[in-house]
């Protein structure tokens, strides 16, 4: 039986090692027997081991129907962490393994995906962790015509999706309403992204009524941001409206202890939309695209908007605000409305909305409202480039439910159901009449457990999903 040692020992002695990264079919394997059984028997996806003097990652064969792009990054990411929390400093795999071994898959994706769930894998807001260090296991990926561009096509969409990871970690005292316009204007500086900042005062000119008023109550002054990435003219023009609450307390509507934990990621749509206009523009995509961002903290002050309330909107409709906690809707409208006014074609909007989603889709999955046709195209995108989500309905018999005695329409429904449903109804109102529209409720993904690239922290969900999206419907 050859020498081999499982990696529980002593973390030191790995340190200056490189690991290699093999697949159980291995031919190293195979010489003995009791080598690939340890191998197989083991209840992760792949087992670190000793193997002739070599650290080898033996990844485990998986199920000829589970072998998807998905599944080369989330085995990717956990290999990464692992490797990165032993303080292993490099890791080797062959493209010729990884293309046997997903030999039903295109062999350049399979590497821009195993480098993608690398990276992400290897992710870490450390921002204020005194003790740890941003060590990262290096990849090296041997072998291939042109493996380049395959492996720069997997960096970049881990670098636009962290991108979306750091804004949505980042505490609500370091990223508000004041400070997220500054930060995205750093971030596209010196790149062929416009970013446009509107104050108070060209809030008002605009008429953005729905941003004024809920970010009154905060001690940061609402802003609202354009991300302007026009390559290609010919290309119609999307709209990506993003919802950036930087943090969510209800307002006067307070929430409850329980609810507040995570609320600085109310952000996630904009973060979405940012990480994807990053990853557009790192591309050089040839296409029409600006990113809208209403920005607000939501919080409660004698200053704050009251429940009872009614905001005019600049397309005269008027809303009554039932509940201040149903904030997202109130700013995503003045997006909806600004993306008319930019005659954009398709307009998507994406916001972490309601916690109805989260009890109907769970933590893995979105929800996308409108369209039927693009929100079918939607999820095929999302099922290959992990962002996952599934169509929902917009049901009209639920207008009701947004019925106000005092205003056009209320912010909240008079009944206690389907609440996903009736927030992409009242969105719906302010959708520009001759586009094609698409809501994303992604209130449930924002956060994640520590599972495959994912670490226990915000997840970036979107980024890939409306950036292939855009290049989609650009073709
Ligand atoms: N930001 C929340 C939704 C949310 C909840 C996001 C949990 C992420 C995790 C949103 O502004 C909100 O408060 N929605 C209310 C709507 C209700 C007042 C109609 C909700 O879902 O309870
Ligand atoms: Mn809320
Ligand atoms: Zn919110």
């Amino acid at each position: 039986m050859a020498k081999y040692m499982v990696m529980n020992v002593e973390r030191g002695i790995f340190m200056s090692m490189g690991a290699l990264v093999v697949f159980s079919s291995d031919l190293r394997f195979q010489s003995d027997g009791k080598v690939k059984q340890f191998v197989e028997n083991c209840s992760a996806a792949f087992t670190t081991l000793f193997l002739d003097g070599e650290l080898v990652v033996a990844v485990k064969e998986c199920e000829e129907e589970k072998k998807s792009y998905e599944t080369i990054r989330m085995t990717a990411g956990a290999i990464a962490r692992e490797l990165c929390n032993r303080k292993v400093e490099k890791a080797v795999i062959q493209v010729e393994d990884l293309a046997k071994e997903f030999s039903n898959l295109d062999a350049g994706k399979s590497v821009a995906a195993f480098v993608e769930g690398w990276h992400l894998g290897s992710y870490k807001f450390i921002t204020y962790k005194s003790e740890e260090c941003a060590f990262k296991t290096e990849l090296q990926v041997r072998g291939g015509a042109d493996v380049k561009s395959s492996i720069e096509a997997g960096q970049i969409r881990a670098a636009a999706a962290a991108f979306s990871r750091d804004l949505m970690n980042e505490v609500p005292n370091v990223l508000n309403p004041e400070t997220f316009p500054a930060m995205l204007t750093e971030e596209f500086a010196g790149t062929d992204v416009k970013v446009n900042v509107f104050h108070k005062e060209k809030l008002e000119e605009l008429e953005m009524n729905g941003v004024l008023t809920v970010g009154r109550g905060s001690k940061y002054k609402p802003a609202f941001v354009e991300l302007v990435y026009q390559t290609d003219g010919s290309k119609p023009l999307v709209a990506l409206v993003g919802k950036g609450v930087t943090f969510d307390t209800g307002g006067i509507s307070l929430k409850s202890g329980r609810d507040l934990s995570d609320m600085r990621m109310d952000m996630g749509g904009a973060a979405a939309v940012a990480g994807a206009v990053k990853l557009l523009s790192a591309i050089q995509a040839k296409v029409n695209v600006v990113a809208l961002i209403p920005i607000v903290e939501n919080s409660p002050d004698n200053t704050s908007v009251l429940p009872g309330e009614i905001i005019r909107y600049k397309n005269g409709k008027t809303v009554q605000v039932g509940n201040t906690d149903a904030e997202g809707r109130l700013i995503l409208a003045d997006g909806l409305i600004r993306a008319s006014e930019w005659n954009a074609q398709y307009v998507v909007d994406i916001a972490t909305l309601t916690g109805a989603i989260h009890n109907a889709l769970g933590s893995k999955i979105a929800g996308v409202f409108g369209d039927e046709q693009l929100s079918f195209e939607m999820k095929q995108i999302g099922r290959e480039n992990g962002d996952f989500i599934w169509p929902m309905p917009l049901v009209d018999e639920y207008e009701k439910y947004l019925k106000s005695d005092y205003a056009d329409f209320c912010n909240i429904s008079s009944k206690g159901e389907a609440g996903s449903i009736t927030a992409g109804l009242f969105l719906r109102r302010f959708v520009p009449e001759s586009c094609r529209w698409l809501h994303v409720d992604m209130a449930g993904v924002m956060e994640s457990e520590e599972t495959g690239y994912y670490p226990k922290s915000a997840t970036g969900f979107g980024a890939r999903l409306l950036a292939d999206y855009v290049t989609y419907v650009s073709k």
